[in-house]
């Protein structure tokens, strides 16, 4: 059986299901009070040029928006998620927002983007949704490439360390010894499930897995914190998605 690949993951973000969800998403739940708290510490500036990568269906550009940052430039590889988010932005009256089709482990991806910038964002996991460490090495090389010096990178990650899946791990990991993992998957961490929302690919790293992948690719790590203890979100965001680690690095 064939491993999970980018193409994979772009195809299960462009089926009609996870459209709806991320676009239901955009639309009803928002930006969340923990992405906001830590994008207004480290991004005081609202005209900061900010690039979020796997912007989906707006929920996080169009939010950041609202709350008054004015140059965005957000990309996604899903066509149908862009095209949601281009929707979402023309319905709401906003025009000074640019959506673009591109892929974050593509090396010809700055071509697309038209200068520097201040700080680049990749939140709701979307770069444990990578298959592949070197791929997310790559990703994270990318967006290192298209910052300035001083420039802040913020995204999430589920943690493979939360205690309450613990022994969920220490199972996989003897599936993995015997060989009897999916064979879909490329590392061990890796999840790839179905449910109402469609088809998703996960990575779950260990805080030494992105310290090591920051050091590797040019990124310092500043600090990390969990949802939870960030911010108090409501009901609304709780049931859409768990509870997940944010990571904030700094190009040098
Ligand atoms: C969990 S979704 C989050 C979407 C949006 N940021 C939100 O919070 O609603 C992850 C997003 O990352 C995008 N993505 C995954 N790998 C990508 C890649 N290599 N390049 C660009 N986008 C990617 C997916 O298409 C998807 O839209």
């Amino acid at each position: 059986m064939t491993k999970v690949t980018g193409e994979t993951v772009r195809n299960d973000f462009n089926a009609i299901n996870t459209v709806l969800h991320y676009t239901r998403a955009a639309h009803f739940i928002g930006l969340w009070k923990s992405e906001l708290v830590l994008i207004e510490q480290y991004f005081p500036d609202k005209m900061a040029r900010l690039l979020e990568a796997g912007c989906g269906a707006g929920r996080v550009a169009v939010g950041l928006w609202h709350q008054g940052y004015r140059d965005i430039t957000a990309f996604d590889f899903a066509s149908e998620l862009v095209e949601q988010a281009v929707n979402l932005a023309q319905e709401q009256g906003i025009t000074g927002l640019t959506f673009l089709q591109a892929d974050a482990t593509d090396p010809e991806m700055c071509n697309v983007l038209r200068y520097t910038f201040d700080g680049v964002l990749f939140m709701f996991n979307g770069l444990m949704q990578i298959p592949g460490r070197e791929n997310r090495r790559t990703a994270m090389r990318e967006l290192h490439r298209v910052c300035r010096a001083g420039a802040h990178f913020i995204f999430t990650t589920h943690d493979r360390e939360d205690p309450q899946d613990l022994k969920e791990w220490a199972k996989e990991a003897e599936r993995w010894a015997r060989g009897e993992q999916n064979p879909r998957l490329h590392e061990f961490g890796d999840r790839y499930f179905t449910d109402e929302n469609g088809n998703t690919f996960m990575h779950l790293p260990d805080r030494k897995e992105i310290l090591e992948d920051m050091a590797a690719t040019g990124w310092s790590h500043v600090r990390d914190a969990t949802r939870n203890e960030l911010a108090s979100e409501t009901p609304k965001v709780r049931n859409f998605s768990d509870n997940c680690r944010f990571w904030v690095a700094r190009k040098d």
